[in-house]
């Protein structure tokens, strides 16, 4: 790869491998729409990020304000009350976790762990954006296996894990597809995956999955010292804003990525909001449940409609919305409703949805009939 040599126009030399890397594309922010559109704060229904539309669990929120008094000294560089809630949540040893600010921290460490120019990474067609940028930044070679009717090709992943891999990141469900994979079919490639390629398995969704795909992943990592698996406290947990994340792998995976790690990466108010929330059950049990009728009701929408959808087995949907996309994304967001193009996929028709509560899909609901009149209309 060739290398910057001399400082350009800015005054400084960045590495070449930085800058081959688009930026992350977020949701769109409530308060950017509100003064693009001269709509207040209040009326606008995000449905863009896949985030919790429960809000915190009151459990997280009186941790959270308890633990912000004392945000005068420094968090615990280990996050140990919040590694031992985890540890004790999937049954292994603390050693066997590391806290994350947000589990995107741990996608990228795990990049920085085992990555290097000439060396490869493997993920799949149509999945979450930060792996390849984590990649990148690594200057490592990424490799992106198209996905076989928008399903995870794992035959495929494995035929490109030539010597050169050195980690594989795979999503369960994934994002943006909502789609599922079976306990047996990431048993099987585990099985038969080199043993000097670390496996990422991301389950920022897990908490949605139907309960007859759910599993223990934990059991597999036992069974495989070259899996990790991540969870996030950004999506089922409602604490997106707070970042906070967590992966689990035998403990040499664990203490080299620590040596990385920023010293105190998961903050204080995170630590103890992610530990609190993590007992707190019967809030789980509400959103799974809001989740699954949200989920029903977008189904029965576009079904009416004749709009063609993904069966997602999470907390959003990819719904095919047609060459108008990209017009229909700013109709909605007119009449302030954000939802969130997926073009950077290279599914320019397409447009994902987040499960809301019943009150915003209703909003969602007319305000998607309104923009497709208005640019029927237009068309007309
Ligand atoms: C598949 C997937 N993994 C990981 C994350 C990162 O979550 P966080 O960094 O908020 O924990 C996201 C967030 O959207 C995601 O979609």
């Amino acid at each position: 790869m060739q290398q910057n040599t001399r400082p350009d126009s800015r005054g400084f030399v960045a590495r070449a491998s930085i800058e081959a890397i688009s930026p992350y594309i977020a949701g769109k922010p409530i308060e950017e729409t509100a003064r693009e559109y001269g709509l207040d704060v209040k009326d606008i229904v995000k449905l863009a990020s896949n985030e919790n539309p429960l809000g915190m669990p009151q459990s997280a929120v009186d941790a959270a304000l308890a633990a912000a008094t004392g945000a005068n000294r420094y968090p615990d560089g280990n996050a140990r009350l919040f590694r031992d809630a985890v540890a004790r949540r999937h049954g292994v040893s603390p050693d066997w976790v590391i806290a994350g600010n947000g589990s995107d921290e741990i996608l990228s460490l795990a990049a920085r762990l085992v990555l290097a120019p000439g060396l490869r990474c493997i993920y799949s067609q149509y999945s979450f954006s930060v792996y390849e940028l984590s990649a990148q930044e690594c200057g490592a070679e990424c490799v992106e296996v198209p996905a076989r009717d928008f399903a995870v090709d794992l035959e495929g992943i494995l035929a490109a894990a030539d010597s050169s891999a050195r980690l594989i990141y795979i999503t369960n469900p994934n994002n943006p597809t909502g789609y599922a994979l079976t306990r047996e079919a990431l048993e099987d490639f585990m099985n038969r995956v080199p043993g000097e390629v670390l496996v990422v398995l991301d389950e920022a969704y897990a908490d949605f999955l139907p309960e007859a795909l759910q599993f223990d992943s934990i059991e597999l990592v036992r069974r495989h010292p070259n899996l990790m698996v991540t969870r996030t406290f950004s999506k089922a947990y409602g604490l997106a804003g707070l970042r906070a994340g967590y992966g689990v792998a035998h403990a040499p995976v664990i203490e080299m990525m620590n040596r990385i790690r920023p010293p105190f990466n998961m903050n204080l108010i995170a630590q103890a909001a992610a530990a609190a929330s993590l007992e707190d059950r019967e809030f789980l049990a509400r959103v799974r449940a809001v989740n699954r009728e949200g989920l029903e009701r977008l189904e029965a929408f576009f079904e009416a409609r004749g709009v063609n959808y993904l069966k997602s087995c999470a907390n959003f949907m990819l719904v095919q919305t047609g060459p108008q996309t990209a017009e229909l994304y700013t109709e909605l967001l007119r009449r302030g409703v954000i939802v969130r193009p997926v073009k950077s996929y290279g599914l320019d028709d397409w447009m994902r949805i987040s499960v809301g509560t019943a009150r915003e899909l209703d909003r969602f609901f007319k305000a998607y009939d309104e923009a497709r009149a208005a640019l029927d209309a237009r068309a007309s």
